[in-house]
């Protein structure tokens, strides 16, 4: 055995057959690859052999550590709150994390929720803060540290200077047919979940049509990887699966999703969003030690809800941003689009299918997401569903409504909602609101 470091190539060999790279292999190579001295199409090789071949549970988590080690991380000395965090594979109509944010905070936890932009027709949830008037995302790491300390919570961009290495490898996932990679993908949710400091950690693992994971099986493959990497870099961390065939409440769109969360808040929200939040909301208690239990953890969280505690604190968070305040008791105050249309069905049925994919996909048409990484979104547009899956509904009754810039906009989407709605004759099953957990 030569004592020398294996080249690159060797490397690359090496996945190629199946094997594994030792640690400091692996911190080798991701730093030779930030620093340039590895080439992008050494990296591409690499990937696709990963993509192919998989990686070790041990080297997915060196592998996250060295990227998590590539920027900057946050750590909280001295805070007298526990640390949470939260991340969604990504949904249609989520918007979760606008009503789980103040509420964990007005609950006694510290919560920075990083966040990303919308891409295709899963919305971001900063585009979605951001229809709020005024609402700033960027803060510099300073500015949030300071805010956190003040009012237990910030919503906010990516930091670039967190995990460089994630933004770099991403991108040329992108363009090299390598994104689909159980450990690539569970290592780049981590890495940046790790780097925000936090010790107790839930994750929302989204299956069905308007996820990243359409399959079940898939989603907990993913979210056994997560939580591996979680607990194996000393992380509290859970998952809970949740499904994703039709949206998320009701409202999918910038502004229609803020006031969505706004009544959440209130008590007036949609089951199925308030379910999810309580469940991810009750995890985060329990790991942190704010409650004793799961159970009391959900007892406590629909309490600050009753309160008004959680409105209040999204009052407080969106002032400290920037924004107006007032929304939360005045949503009127957010855009709203000019042209409102029902899409309504001429035949009586069961509701067997709202696909989320496709709804997302009309939302998107309407301008609400964006369909390259340039494009401006539109915060006033979206659609209201108002049939659920499982549903009975009657000819003429709305099955959603369309909120458009314009006439012909509107037509288009009521063309594309066409699909998206199965009715069936015989009475179909509602999706199952129970969740899956791991970890
Ligand atoms: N989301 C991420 O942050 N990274 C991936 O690789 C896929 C989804």
């Amino acid at each position: 055995m030569s004592g020398s470091a294996p080249s690159t190539v060797e490397l690359i060999e090496r996945k190629k057959r199946g094997g594994e790279l030792s640690p400091d292999e692996m911190r080798g190579f991701l730093s030779g690859y930030l620093s340039g001295e590895v080439p992008d199409y050494q990296v591409a090789a690499w990937l696709m052999a990963v993509v192919w071949r998989g990686m070790t549970e041990a080297e997915t988590l060196e592998f996250t550590r060295a990227m998590v080690d590539s920027g900057e991380t946050l750590d909280w000395p001295g805070l007298d709150r526990p640390t949470v965090d939260k991340h969604s594979t990504g949904g249609v109509g989520d918007k979760t994390s606008i009503v789980l944010v103040p509420l964990m905070a007005a609950a006694g936890a510290a919560f920075v929720k990083m966040s990303g932009r919308g891409l295709g027709h899963t919305g971001g949830t900063l585009d979605k803060l951001e229809a709020i008037p005024g609402v700033r995302c960027e803060l510099p790491l300073d500015e949030m540290r300071a805010q956190v300390r003040r009012i237990g919570c910030a919503l906010v961009g990516q930091s670039g200077e967190l995990v460089p290495a994630d933004k770099k490898l991403y991108a040329l996932r992108d363009v090299t047919g390598t994104v689909d990679s159980m450990p690539l993908i569970a290592g780049s949710i981590m890495s940046k979940k790790l780097a925000g400091g936090a010790r107790s950690i839930v994750l929302d693992v989204k299956w069905g049509s308007g996820a990243f994971m359409q399959t079940l099986d898939d989603a907990r493959e993913l979210a056994r990887t997560l939580v591996s990497i979680g607990n194996g870099a000393g992380r509290r961390t859970r998952a809970v699966l949740s499904p994703m065939r039709q949206p998320l409440g009701r409202a999918v769109g910038n502004a229609l999703e803020i006031r969505e969360a706004i009544d959440t808040l209130h008590g007036r929200g949609p089951a199925d969003l308030w379910r999810l939040t309580l469940e991810l909301g009750a995890h985060l208690l329990e790991m942190s030690g704010l409650a004793a239990s799961a159970d009391e953890g959900r007892a406590s969280l629909t309490w600050l809800r009753d309160s008004g505690a959680g409105a209040r604190t999204l009052q407080t968070l969106i002032e400290a941003q920037g924004g107006d305040p007032r929304v939360v008791d005045q949503p009127d105050l957010l855009p709203s689009a000019p042209v409102i249309h029902p899409y309504t069905t001429d035949l009586p049925g069961w509701v067997a299918q709202a696909d989320a994919r496709t709804i997302g996909d009309a939302a998107l048409a309407l301008g609400a997401g964006r369909k390259t990484k340039a494009d401006p979104v539109d915060p006033a547009v979206g659609i209201v569903v108002r049939a659920r899956i499982g549903d009975r509904v009657e000819a003429g009754q709305p099955l959603a409504d369309v909120h458009a810039r314009s006439e012909s906009a509107a037509r288009e989407a009521i063309e594309r909602l066409r699909s998206a709605f199965v009715l069936s004759v015989r009475p179909a099953e509602a999706v199952p609101d129970e969740y899956e957990t791991v970890g």
